[in-house]
């Protein structure tokens, strides 16, 4: 029976650690350079937001991102979770204008937002969006955090970190070993491909058939600088975006906000709090989530003991 209360316990510990498990963080091989993991307080078993953070970042969003990106899933009421009052989320949504209506006469009108009404969108539609940013739309940020692999962390370091006046030597020297890499295994594969069909040539012209001479590929120069990496036009270079091309220039600068707290606005700092803001828009029930956890395991735990105990007491005259 001993095996049994054993048994239990690896249970537990195997439910505990799916509560703890961080976010996959790593991003796949080959794709570019790991993403830097950073400090929440969400994460963990006990995590929990960091309103003040999240308050700064909703201001951040507000300031800087809202001119390009649109946060469909969040209305002005839900920033109540934030710690809002009630007349602060009124005062917010009146700064929005929103498009209501048809009224009686079929009309469609604008008028002040309100606090059921959702955060509203710098673009009509997504062409429009497009349009105005060099061909890229801005994508919906209401759920970046969940849709990106390494998360808060992805947020953060493509933000704070990722942009060519904030690189770190070593993640670029990191980036150009990685990039010459796989330049060199593209050419070792097309040198082998043209080695065949040199073979397949040669063996043609000794037959008398005419056939048109493979053309050998060129040896890759090794990546030294951003420009070899050859990006195209009006793209800016970031260490974290996929290919390091984005469309989105550097969106964050310092004292870009005046924080109403008082926080110092370097762009860490935005970017730590605009990704904890954003965090929150993609999970507001995260700690409901985490406190049901704790109540499961607790449970667990108990009737672990009690099970236990019921065994010794059925089993102790057979002894
Ligand atoms: C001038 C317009 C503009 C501003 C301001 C702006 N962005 Fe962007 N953002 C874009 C565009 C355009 C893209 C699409 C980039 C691409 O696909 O190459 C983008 C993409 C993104 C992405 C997705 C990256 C990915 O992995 O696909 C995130 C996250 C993001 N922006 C966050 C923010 C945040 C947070 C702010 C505010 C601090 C902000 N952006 C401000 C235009 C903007």
């Amino acid at each position: 029976m001993r095996k049994g209360f054993l048994f239990g316990l690896a249970a537990l510990a195997a439910v505990s650690g799916g509560l703890t498990a961080a976010p996959q963080s790593v991003q796949a091989a080959g794709e570019g350079v790991p993403v830097p993991k950073f400090d929440w307080t969400f994460s963990g078993i006990f995590g929990t937001y960091d309103r003040a953070a999240a308050q700064r970042g909703l201001q951040v969003y507000r300031e800087v991102c809202a001119g390009c990106h649109s946060l469909d899933y969040i209305a002005f009421r839900n920033l109540a979770d934030l710690g809002y009052s009630e007349d602060e989320i009124k005062a917010m949504a009146a700064e929005a204008i929103v498009v209501d209506g048809p009224n009686d006469e079929g009309e469609m009108f604008e008028r002040e937002g309100l606090p059921f009404d959702y955060f509203p969108a710098p673009f009509p539609n997504e062409k429009a969006a497009a349009f105005a940013n060099n061909g890229a739309a801005p994508p919906d940020l209401s759920l970046m955090t969940k849709a990106r692999g390494a998360g808060p962390d992805y947020l953060k370091a493509l933000m704070g970190h990722g942009y060519e006046d904030q690189v770190s030597e070593d993640v670029l020297q990191e980036i150009f070993t990685l990039e010459t890499d796989k330049r060199v295994q593209a050419y070792e594969l097309a040198l082998e491909e043209y080695q065949h069909k040199l073979e397949v040539y040669e063996d043609k012209v000794a037959d008398g058939i005419e056939a048109n001479r493979p053309t050998e590929p060129e040896q890759p120069l090794p990546v030294e600088s951003i420009e070899d990496l050859g990006l195209s036009d009006g793209l800016s270079f970031n260490a974290y975006f996929p290919g390091y091309g984005i469309a989105m220039a550097m969106p964050l600068f310092e004292d870009g906000v005046e924080y109403a707290d008082g926080t110092p606005a370097t762009v860490e700092q935005m970017a730590y709090d605009v990704s904890n803001f954003l965090m929150w828009t993609a999970e507001p029930t995260l700690e409901e989530r985490k406190g049901m956890g704790i109540k499961v395991l607790i449970f667990l735990i108990v009737f672990t003991g009690i099970l236990y105990a019921a065994k010794r007491k059925v089993w102790a005259d057979v002894h």
